[in-house]
């Protein structure tokens, strides 16, 4: 029986985030994520789109294999050859559930699916019939939901129950929708649904009016939805998806009023955040509610003040109950393999061959003979490159010299491999970085395009290594590279190299929504 008062968190950062342009993540950056995921105990992680291409597929796969304690998913299509291929996928998943989806509103099926609503909904009855046969965990979502007619949905909801639906989601694919809107539509359509408590109602909100986070909950308190779709720093399409740690920090510091058990460990939000970062390349704006570096900083004199006499005057929560803490030096120059082994275990990075360690090992040291201190947030971007270098690198970064000066044109010269063959090109440009950019420009002649630069201290101060996003372009692809060094310039020689490598590799990859 199901605990009414129990919400289900759905996290789709693997899914729905990847979608962000230039989010495209690796198997091992999916699985490693997914742990992050587990040990946040999140209920379900939508783990991919199978049938979106064989990178997807073999990500959950290898996702199904090694998370046990959440329920992993794949989105699919209403169609067999989609769900036959989800199914596959989560074969070894301990619990599996099948999310099978199809446009509802007059717009999308008109223009989209060039479908008219009868076979529309006879063919989400077929989808969630076939799935049945795979698993008994469904879940169906009427695609761009907040703008279908009710009538009609109420049909095919009623339907996809009937056929053994256990979940059923509620979509505002494009943002549209309003709080009181969003929860009072849900809350109309699970009264007028025969047999709508044979389901759990979920809400997937995008956030392109920044109202992702308010509609899901009031989908929750109106609506009575009991799982919550949402994304690890909101990431996702366009101005993305419901944040996690801003819906679950909601829930449970207001428990209040919202009266529900979640059964999430808070303290893992800023880890599985800062993961989710470096991976992706995208930078955590500070002001971010929860997660952000000033989510817990205290400026003015008068709040510093308050917060000394006593924290609850101006914290309505506690920075270490979502996982912030002191940056402390956790290894130097000095510490051996098995001390970074256990570190690299205390931070939940489980390498997967011995040969993995001892190469990440040798970035470490590499690193530690350049700077005196190294944080968990060091340790972590180093794994990261690590992964990135897994791509097969087809450009490789082997060494850089550059010269700046004030009133004189930056120039650069960059060492690296194209294929396994050694270039040493110069170039000059505005600054350093744009010199070095254009010294590797000259040999690799990529035609890429630089749409976006961005430069991060890792953990603090000028002793920090700089972590480097930049997202290229070309011809409709888009990728970010990211490169973490003590020296910014050629953490953005890597960035550079690593998006370079990104696009070099030919993934193609079917857009669920398309
Ligand atoms: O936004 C959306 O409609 C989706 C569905 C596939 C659930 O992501
Ligand atoms: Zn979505």
């Amino acid at each position: 029986m199901f605990d009414p008062n129990r919400l289900i968190i759905f996290d789709t950062t693997l899914r729905d985030g990847e979608q962000s342009p230039g989010a495209s993540m690796t198997k091992d950056e999916k699985v490693r994520i997914a742990r992050q995921l587990e040990r946040l105990r999140v209920d379900v992680i939508e783990a991919g789109f199978a049938a979106a291409s064989p990178g997807d597929f073999e990500a959950i796969r290898a996702i199904a294999s090694v998370v046990r304690e959440s329920t992993i998913c794949s989105l699919s299509r209403a169609n067999d050859r989609d769900i036959a291929r989800a199914a596959e996928a989560l074969m070894p998943a301990e619990r599996k559930r099948i999310h099978t989806f199809l446009a509802t509103s007059p717009l999308h099926m008109k223009v989209k699916l060039r479908m008219e609503p009868e076979q529309v909904l006879e063919q989400a009855k077929l989808a969630v019939r076939f799935a049945r046969n795979h698993t008994d965990d469904i879940e169906f979502s009427p695609e761009d939901g907040s703008r279908s007619d009710e009538d009609f949905l109420c049909r095919v909801l009623e339907a996809v129950i009937a056929e053994g639906a256990t979940t059923i989601n509620f979509p505002d694919t494009v943002g549209y929708a309003t709080p009181e809107v969003y929860g009072e539509t849900i809350r109309r359509l699970r009264e007028r649904v025969p047999n709508s408590d044979k389901a759990i109602w979920s809400v997937h909100c995008h956030n392109d009016l920044g109202l992702a986070v308010a509609n899901s909950l009031a989908g929750v308190a109106i609506g009575g939805a009991r799982q919550i779709e949402c994304t690890i720093n909101g990431l996702g399409e366009r101005a993305g998806n419901t944040a996690l740690e801003e819906v679950v920090m909601a829930l449970r510091t207001r428990a209040d009023y919202y009266k529900l058990t979640l059964g999430i460990d808070t303290t893992q939000i800023v880890p599985a955040s800062k993961m989710v970062s470096q991976i992706t390349g995208f930078a955590v704006q500070p002001n971010k509610a929860v997660v952000g570096a000033n989510a817990f900083a205290h400026a003015s004199g008068i709040h510093q003040d308050g917060i000394l006499k006593a924290r609850e005057t101006y914290e309505i929560m506690r920075a270490e109950d979502v996982g912030w803490h002191a940056n402390k030096i956790v290894l130097g120059k000095l510490s051996g393999r098995n001390a970074f082994k256990a570190r690299l275990q205390e931070l939940g990075i489980e390498l997967e061959s011995e040969a993995e360690v001892n190469a990440a090992f040798a970035r470490f040291k590499e690193l530690a003979d350049r700077k005196s201190e190294i944080f968990d947030e060091d340790i972590m971007a180093l794994v990261s490159a690590e992964d990135h270098a897994q791509e097969g690198e087809y450009f490789r970064f082997v060494s850089l010299s550059q010269r700046s000066e004030t009133g004189e044109l930056p120039h650069a010269r960059v060492v690296f491999q194209i294929d396994g063959k050694e270039f040493a090109c110069e170039g000059s440009g505005d600054g350093p970085v744009d010199a070095t950019v254009n010294a590797i420009e000259s040999e690799a002649k990529t035609g890429a395009d630089l749409i976006l630069f961005s430069i991060n201290a890792i953990s603090g101060g000028t002793q920090s290594q700089g972590e480097v996003t930049m997202r290229l372009s070309r011809q409709g692809r888009i990728v970010n590279g990211v490169g973490a060094d003590p020296d910014i310039v050629v953490a953005s020689a890597k960035a550079y190299l690593s998006g370079l490598n990104k696009l070099h590799s030919k993934v193609e990859k079917a857009h669920p929504q398309l």
